[in-house]
């Protein structure tokens, strides 16, 4: 079973990594190890910085050894908002203390008419210890509700409605989440090339 430093600290995603790739097994990034800068304008730019530089700071700190490390850019691009806030999405509305308020927020911006189609997207990193980094990435297309509508998942999910559902991802089952989530078929993707780098 490979071994992985995963390179974030958002619950929400780490929660999914383990129902997603379950046959890795993680090793969480330290409380006392640094933030990883992100500052790319593009998702895949910043998986791979988010990938290489906790890398470089775990063959520095590291107090074990793992075959590689996982990092994950993901965000919301609204059409209406020229893909924002895409990239900036976990920095959206900084000074409000929740992603309720933040959802409620961006849905505010959207004038009633307004096109409002929108995806997640989410690309992976993996850098193997040894070896050159790679991507995976995945995204799923929806629209935005016209409220926040339940609680599950994190971050955007209540604000989001997948196309083929008439129930945002913060209504539908995490299950349900996890069979056509950008996340999900990201991970679908990276198994795949990790199994090929592997054979
Ligand atoms: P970053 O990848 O650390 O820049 O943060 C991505 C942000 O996008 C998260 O903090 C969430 O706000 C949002 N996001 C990414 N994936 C999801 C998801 O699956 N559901 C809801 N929000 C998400």
């Amino acid at each position: 079973m490979l071994k992985v430093l995963l390179a974030s600290r958002n619950a929400g995603k780490l929660r999914e990594f383990s129902t997603l790739l379950p046959d890795l097994q993680f090793v969480l990034w330290p409380a006392d190890a640094p933030e990883l800068p992100e500052t790319g304008a593009f998702f895949q730019d910043n998986a791979l910085q988010k990938a290489e530089g906790a890398r470089t700071w775990w063959l520095e700190h590291g107090t074990e050894s793992v075959d590689g490390v996982l990092a994950d850019d993901s965000g919301l691009c609204v059409d209406a908002l020229w893909g924002g806030p895409g990239v900036l999405s976990a920095r959206f509305a900084p000074g409000l203390p929740s992603y309720a308020d933040k959802g409620r927020r961006l849905l505010a911006m959207l004038p009633e008419a307004a096109d409002r189609t929108a995806r997640f997207v989410c690309v992976l990193a993996f850098a193997p210890m040894k070896g050159e980094p790679f991507t995976a990435s995945g995204a799923v297309e929806g629209s935005l509700a016209f409220d926040h509508r339940g609680d599950s998942g994190f971050g955007y999910d209540p604000i989001f409605i997948p196309d083929g559902c008439d129930r945002t991802f913060g209504e539908l089952p995490i299950e349900t989440k996890h069979t056509l989530s950008h996340r999900a078929r990201a991970c679908a993707a990276l198994r795949v090339r990790l199994k090929a780098s592997r054979a």
